[in-house]
């Protein structure tokens, strides 16, 4: 079985939801603490075995491209004045020459059309596709758990969680058959998935949460994958009709998720990364217990 190498992950939509912080700063550059949200997620990724990432982007974020890339007079200016601590936190972040890919969109036309766009760097194998926004908070992260999972089934693999109650509508939500033996019982077959299902009648709770191991026939289905809801050439339609031939599996996800593509969802991923953080997390609590006793 071939292994999974390469993440692909869109970027080029507009994040409404977060203007105007999102209007001349990429929705994924936003912070997340003590950096931005991508290179949390990258990191997840690199921790998965991922080596090689593909950003569909549109316009105006080139600073993506920038920031994982050497900052010459930074790295230097940090060098001289033996700032080595940051420096060796900066550098650890940089791609690897050639191991990251950047393609346009052009025009935000959904997240399926934007998966499509990376088809010929990714080529005829599994890949991975990450929902950066979702920023996932698990032991082992959650790219690790779906690629151990792909490992042990094969075929496809899409990461679930529960939706709160009454909220299922408002995204994709799956389907499930028989549950697969190991994993916790968090690994079942999946026999369908509805892109926001109008209310009562969604075939579960469980929402496709952000994070994907995928064959690379998506592609050809995408190539002519009409538009389905809201307008936009949705991934999950196109995963759908691939259902038809090839196996899918769907893994609950162990673990916390912040959807960063939301205002109170970032708020929320600032305080959980804070009070989460080795060396600062004390001094955090006692920040926002200060706040909230004012
Ligand atoms: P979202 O729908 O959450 O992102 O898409 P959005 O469109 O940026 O946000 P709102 O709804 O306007 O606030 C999920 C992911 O898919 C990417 C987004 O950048 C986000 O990371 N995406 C979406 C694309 O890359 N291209 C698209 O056409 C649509």
């Amino acid at each position: 079985m071939k292994t999974v190498r390469k993440a692909v992950l869109p970027v080029a939509g507009l994040g409404t939801r977060v203007l105007p912080a999102a209007k001349t700063t990429p929705k994924n550059l936003l912070n997340v603490f003590d950096r931005p949200i991508l290179a949390h997620v990258v990191a997840e990724a690199r921790a998965a075995g991922i080596e090689h990432f593909v950003f569909v982007t549109g316009r105006g974020q080139t600073a993506i491209e920038d920031y994982f890339d050497q900052q010459f007079e930074l790295e230097t200016q940090l060098e001289a004045k033996g700032k080595s601590e940051i420096l060796a936190d900066i550098r650890a972040e940089l791609g690897q020459p050639g191991a990251m890919s950047f393609v346009r969109q052009m025009a935000p036309r959904g997240l399926g059309h934007a998966v499509w766009c990376a088809r010929d760097i990714v080529g005829d194998e599994p890949f991975a596709v990450i929902l950066p926004d979702m920023l996932m908070r698990a032991q082992p992260p959650a790219l690790a758990q779906a690629i151990a999972a792909f490992e042990a089934v094969g075929g496809n693999i899409v990461v679930v969680e529960s939706a709160p109650p009454g909220e299922a509508h408002k995204y994709g939500i799956v389907a499930l058959g028989e549950t697969t033996r190991g994993f916790d019982g968090r690994l079942a077959h999946m026999t369908g998935m509805v892109e926001k299902p109008p209310p009562g009648t969604e075939p579960s709770n469980l929402f496709i949460s952000g994070r994907y191991v995928l064959q690379p026939e998506i592609f050809e289905l995408l190539a002519n994958q009409g538009a389905g809801a809201g307008g936009e050439i949705q991934l999950t339609d196109a995963m759908v009709r691939l259902m038809a031939t090839q196996r899918f599996h769907a893994l609950t996800f162990d673990g916390t998720t912040y959807d960063c593509g939301d205002k109170i969802g970032l708020l929320e991923a600032n305080v959980a990364f804070a009070l989460a953080h080795p060396e600062l997390g004390a001094e955090a609590r006692a920040a926002v217990e200060r706040l909230l006793r004012r």
